[in-house]
């Protein structure tokens, strides 16, 4: 039984209980629904792989409730504390090495000598946070490989019954996940675009750069799979066209033609397409089936701002996936 939790202050003392005694907690962020462990409780952890089915250890997020309490697990440099200034809480996740007292277990960390850490823009989540009083992991809150959910009931929809509770904070207002930055090396590195802009980011740190920029074989964030945020529809991107049997995800003027579409943004704005990204996916994909249409087309969304990470996870829906 999954227990559905309201996000007052029971909620989050039962919730944060939950977390403290080693169990699973789906909560809400700025950005998507975590699935929260005790990161420094492998056995904790292990649940949340194994709920999720995830294929491998890949490391998790350790998520605080403010910078002084990530910084006591991560080690964290002039270029941290701006950053951490200037961006969180928010949508943003720092890789750092660890801290001399960092508590987060080997599993969440993937054995790695780095951990990923964030601060959510989300009082209910920070609330939690502060009341559990360790660092959670939180990958996403979906089946391994599927979309990821930015309201509690696409979190139930996968994982009920095999988590101990849901917070529901009501949904997410970015809709995409943080945006990842390694500063492990003298220069700071891009490794997943997110919900904080690479334009932003400049700003604060004006060398920073994405793997694609380096010839050096940088590795993307690890467990990183190309195949990701799948619906079970196949997606086909960039359309000029729809074909009468396909379901159409549009932004801006929507092509004609198509019995099933969900627009991400009329106005063509990049915030409301991010926020409104994972629930059209799940959408078109659901009711799309229904109807026995074949495919979902999307139309072409610019690669600005917030468009690299709607990008980023469209193209990542579209890759040939191993089912
Ligand atoms: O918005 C988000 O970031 C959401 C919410 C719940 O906070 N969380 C999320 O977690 O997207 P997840 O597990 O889907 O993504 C975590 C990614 C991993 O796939 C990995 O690539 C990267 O973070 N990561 C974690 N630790 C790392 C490390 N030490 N070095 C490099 N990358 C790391
Ligand atoms: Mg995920």
């Amino acid at each position: 039984m999954t227990q559905r939790l309201v996000a007052d202050r029971a909620g989050i003392t039962r919730a944060a209980d939950i977390l403290r005694t080693g169990g699973l907690v789906a909560f809400g962020t700025e950005t998507v629904y975590g699935l929260g462990a005790d990161a420094t409780n492998a056995v904790a952890v292990a649940r949340i792989f194994a709920a999720k089915e995830r294929p491998t250890f890949n490391p998790l997020i350790s998520h605080f409730p403010d910078a002084a309490a990530a910084f006591v697990h991560a080690m964290a440099d002039g270029r941290a504390h701006r950053l951490a200034h200037r961006f969180w809480p928010g949508p943003l996740t720092m890789v750092l090495p660890r801290a001399a007292g960092c508590a987060i277990s080997d599993l969440a960390g993937a054995g790695l000598p780095s951990v990923a850490v964030r601060v959510p823009d989300s009082d209910t989540a920070r609330a939690l946070l502060a009341a559990a009083g360790v660092p959670v992991a939180a990958p996403s809150a979906n089946p391994s490989g599927g979309v990821s959910p930015s309201r509690a009931e696409h979190v139930l929809d996968g994982l009920e019954g095999k988590i101990d509770a849901i917070l529901d904070s009501g949904p997410c207002a970015v809709g995409v996940e943080s945006t990842i930055v390694d500063l492990t090396g003298a220069h700071p590195v891009l490794l997943r675009p997110g919900g904080i802009t690479i334009e932003a980011l400049r700003e604060v740190c004006p060398d920073i750069t994405t793997p694609h920029d380096t010839s050096d074989a940088r590795p993307v964030a690890p467990g990183r799979l190309s195949s990701h945020y799948a619906p079970t529809l196949p997606v086909r991107l960039d359309a000029q066209t729809v074909a009468p049997d396909e379901a159409l995800l549009a932004f801006g003027a929507e092509l004609p033609g198509s019995p099933l579409t969900w627009n991400l943004s009329q106005g063509e704005k990049l915030e409301e397409a991010a926020a409104r990204l994972f629930a059209g996916l799940r959408f078109l994909d659901m009711e799309g089936r229904r109807r026995g249409l074949r495919a979902i087309a999307v139309q072409p969304v610019p690669t600005h701002g917030l468009g690299a990470a709607i990008g980023d996870r469209l193209s990542r829906a579209a890759c040939p996936r191993p089912r």
